[in-house]
């Protein structure tokens, strides 16, 4: 009688000691971001945006508690790679999200493939990065997306002459591309294409360069955090009196860096899918509430692509009634389409990538703050990379 007694005793304790951190109840979430290095205020952006939306929907979905891990890549791939791998065998990870910079997304294809496990990708932006694994679904941007319509713009704007200057890797490279076909189809000429490297970037050099070539403007893309670094060079330079235009992607007049850039920035057009001046009931309670929750802090493109990676996920684990089976859960998140701060954003069931809206925007003073003001927007942007191989 004791014995059993006690063997039942041992039993419970046994079960209570071996309950793991992955309970069938609880759902983790682990998020990878570069919280330190250049790459910081992505880091920064993202997790003060997953968590504002924990706060306001609540940390249980179907069911299941909802667990955000974050961890901290400093923005190395191969740390990255390794943080992913001990999120998916150590705490169980349900769900992958974030990624700052593409080769951090790319690493952790391999471990989503294998593991099963969705990897949200609320920041990396080269087009391909959706194509390295089917569990792989993205709720930023595509960098085609957003330089094509800047094309555009200038073509309908009589810029007849342009020198782009983008970083060196993934992201850049697919900017230089879709901008400048785009441009040089529709009659327009590319006088150069300057690459600068990711690493301690220096655009001095480069920027006397452009002013040489005397283009109508300079198409620009720097990866976030970097637009007051170019600036600040552009302006010693003296490139924001030269009369060249400053356009480019929406990475380089960052809302969260516009303070910071200064009245240099008046006038640069850029294409991009948010900005913190987006003009809607949903944008200005998430605007309210992010700087509330943050001492004042400007949510950014980072931010509102975090926030919405939280979104889809909550969604997906309704639809699937809270199992977390990777399979279910990217099936439940193609064709998902939500009203985002950003305006109606869809998942494309067919390639996982954001359709969206690409707002055309000038930098402009409002109420004594620059703000990247829209004024013209082109609905349902499918990552055109993709389009065109269909
Ligand atoms: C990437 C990073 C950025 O900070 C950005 O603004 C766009 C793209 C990237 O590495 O993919």
């Amino acid at each position: 009688m004791n014995l059993k007694r006690l063997s039942a005793g041992l039993a419970v304790a046994l079960l209570g000691a071996a309950a793991p951190a992955w309970a069938d109840d609880v759902v983790t979430v682990g998020m990878i971001l570069p919280m330190t290095g250049p790459s910081q205020s992505t880091g920064k952006q993202e997790q003060a945006a997953a968590q504002l939306f924990i706060q306001q929907h609540g940390d249980t979905v179907a069911g299941k508690k909802i667990k955000l891990e974050i961890k901290d890549d400093t923005g190395a791939a191969d740390v990255t790679k390794r943080l992913a791998q001990e999120l998916v065998t150590n705490d169980h990870a349900a769900a992958l999200m974030g990624f700052g910079l593409t080769p951090l997304a790319l690493a952790v294809a391999p471990i989503a493939t294998e593991a099963k496990v969705p990897e949200i990708v609320t920041a990396a932006a080269t087009a391909i990065i959706t194509e390295k694994s089917p569990y792989i679904v993205r709720t930023s941007f595509t960098l085609p997306q957003v330089s094509a319509p800047m094309a555009d713009w200038c073509l309908k704007n009589n810029i007849k002459k342009v020198v782009t200057i983008v970083t060196d890797y993934g992201p850049g490279v697919d900017a230089e591309k879709w901008y400048s076909e785009t441009f040089t189809k529709g009659g327009g000429t590319i006088a150069e294409q300057i690459r600068v490297p990711l690493k301690n970037p220096d655009f001095a050099p480069f920027l006397q360069r452009v002013k040489d070539d005397a283009p109508d403007a300079v198409f620009v893309f720097v990866p976030s955090g970097f637009g007051a670094v170019f600036m600040k060079q552009f302006i010693e330079r003296g490139l924001d009196k030269s009369g060249i235009k400053l356009i480019g992607t929406g990475d380089v007049t960052d809302d969260d860096l516009l303070a910071d850039i200064g009245d240099a920035a008046l006038g640069a057009v850029t294409t991009h899918h948010y900005s913190v001046a987006h003009d809607s009931p949903e944008n200005k309670a998430f605007v309210q509430a992010f700087e509330k929750a943050n001492n004042g802090m400007r949510p950014n493109f980072m931010a509102v692509a975090a926030y919405d990676g939280m979104a889809l996920l909550y969604r997906a684990l309704e639809k699937t009634k809270g199992s977390t089976d990777g399979d279910a859960l990217i099936a439940a998140m193609k064709g998902e389409s939500w009203m985002s701060p950003r305006g109606k954003v869809t998942i494309d069931p067919d390639t996982r990538d954001i359709v969206q809206t690409v707002y055309v925007r000038k930098v402009e003073k409002v109420d004594g703050q620059l703000y990247n003001v829209e004024f013209a927007s082109i609905p349902d942007v499918k990552d055109p990379f993709k389009a065109s191989k269909h």
